[in-house]
């Protein structure tokens, strides 16, 4: 097969930024989604509904509206009003609300440390079907980075989801088998994940062996191999509760290349030819359109996008742009490691 039609991908889960930043990346994204969570962990947070409508309008003035929809999301704090949140979402401000557990990843200083000061916001969003968005890590020193994930499981998540019946959560750029496990044994269906593309690609050896690659570093960080191989699984087996959250989170070089860099991958330019290239490998291209554009929306109870996207393969790999520069110096754009085949009918 050399070419595919898709119905026009979302991508539920990507940053942003702001400012300079955000118009450099904006159109990357714009160019191959129609719609984007976006996440609000901003210097400082969006934590009001205020907050994300202004938010929502500065990324509006980034991209022409007609091409790419922003769905906004407030960042979860042990002060946030229920409310203002339902409120928010009443009036189709924001899509869905974001669980940091603090100091878990870039900007979650001002998350959550003690789950049972947010239970009212939760009961909250239960009662309106106002999705909760959950960044799976503890945070907990004493519990190894490759851990954390499970462990969030066993200790905050499954307790929070058993106190609040109902609430509809989707565990966010999922890493391990164990989150894997936890969503096909779920029998509520009001469970899902997302899963980013870097995660389908990389393990734990692309950051470490032969040399630290900072630029295959992001939270969760990825795992053995293992891992990886039943994300393929879970993103390429059909099943609706996985959907595609690209995850995609420019950090300039200077920030990353650093004695401490930041986490995350930039993954927008190129995340739909480096899928297509995954599932064709899987033997699954019938089921991308699944992952990219129809599990996510039928989760969030929106008709999938009406345009269509059409991805085409050339025996001659092509090579995209290794770097998008910003006025705050250059961001290196992922490299998944092998040649790209597919690429998308847009204008790269
Ligand atoms: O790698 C990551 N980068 N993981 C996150 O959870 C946050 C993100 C960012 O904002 O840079
Ligand atoms: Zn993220």
């Amino acid at each position: 097969m050399d070419t595919i039609t898709l119905r026009r991908p979302d991508d539920w889960h990507l940053h942003l930024r702001d400012g300079a930043m955000l118009a450099a990346v904006a159109p990357d994204s714009a160019r191959d989604f129609g719609r984007a969570i976006i996440m609000p962990n901003l210097v400082p947070p969006v934590v009001t509904g205020a907050q994300a409508a202004a938010y929502r309008d500065r990324i509006r003035a980034a991209v022409p509206a007609a091409d790419f929809a922003p769905l906004m999301t407030l960042y979860l704090t042990e002060a946030t009003d229920p409310a203002d949140v339902v409120a928010a979402h009443a009036a189709g401000i924001i899509t869905a609300v974001k669980l940091y557990p603090a100091g878990a990843t870039t900007n979650s200083a001002s998350g959550v440390r003690d789950f049972d000061r947010v239970r009212g916001v939760l009961e909250a969003m239960a009662e309106a079907a106002i999705p909760l968005l959950v960044h799976g890590e503890v945070t907990d020193p004493d519990i190894d980075i490759f851990d954390r994930e499970a462990v969030f499981i066993d200790r905050v998540l499954d307790p929070i989801r058993r106190a609040t019946p109902g609430l509809r959560v989707v565990m966010e750029h999922i890493t391990t088998s164990e989150a894997v496990g936890y969503v096909r044994a779920d029998t509520s269906g009001a469970l899902g994940a997302t899963v980013t593309v870097h995660h389908l690609v990389i393990n734990r050896n692309h950051i470490l062996a032969g040399g630290i690659r900072p630029h295959y570093y992001c939270l969760p960080v990825a795992k053995r191999e293992t891992h990886r191989v039943a994300l393929v699984d879970a993103a390429t087996s059909g099943d609706a509760r996985f959907f595609l959250g690209t995850d995609s989170a420019p950090h300039v070089d200077a920030a990353k290349e650093t004695g401490c860099g930041c986490a995350g991958c930039y993954t927008a330019p190129v995340a739909l030819p480096i899928l297509a290239q995954v599932f064709e490998d899987a033997g699954a291209l019938d089921r991308l359109e699944g992952f990219t554009s129809l599990h996510g929306p039928a989760f969030y109870g929106l008709a999938p996008n009406e345009a269509r996207i059409t991805l085409t393969r050339a025996a001659e790999p092509w090579s995209p742009h290794r770097k998008r520069s910003t006025a705050g110096g250059p961001v290196t754009v992922f490299d998944p490691g092998f040649p790209l085949h597919w690429r998308t009918n847009a204008p790269a």
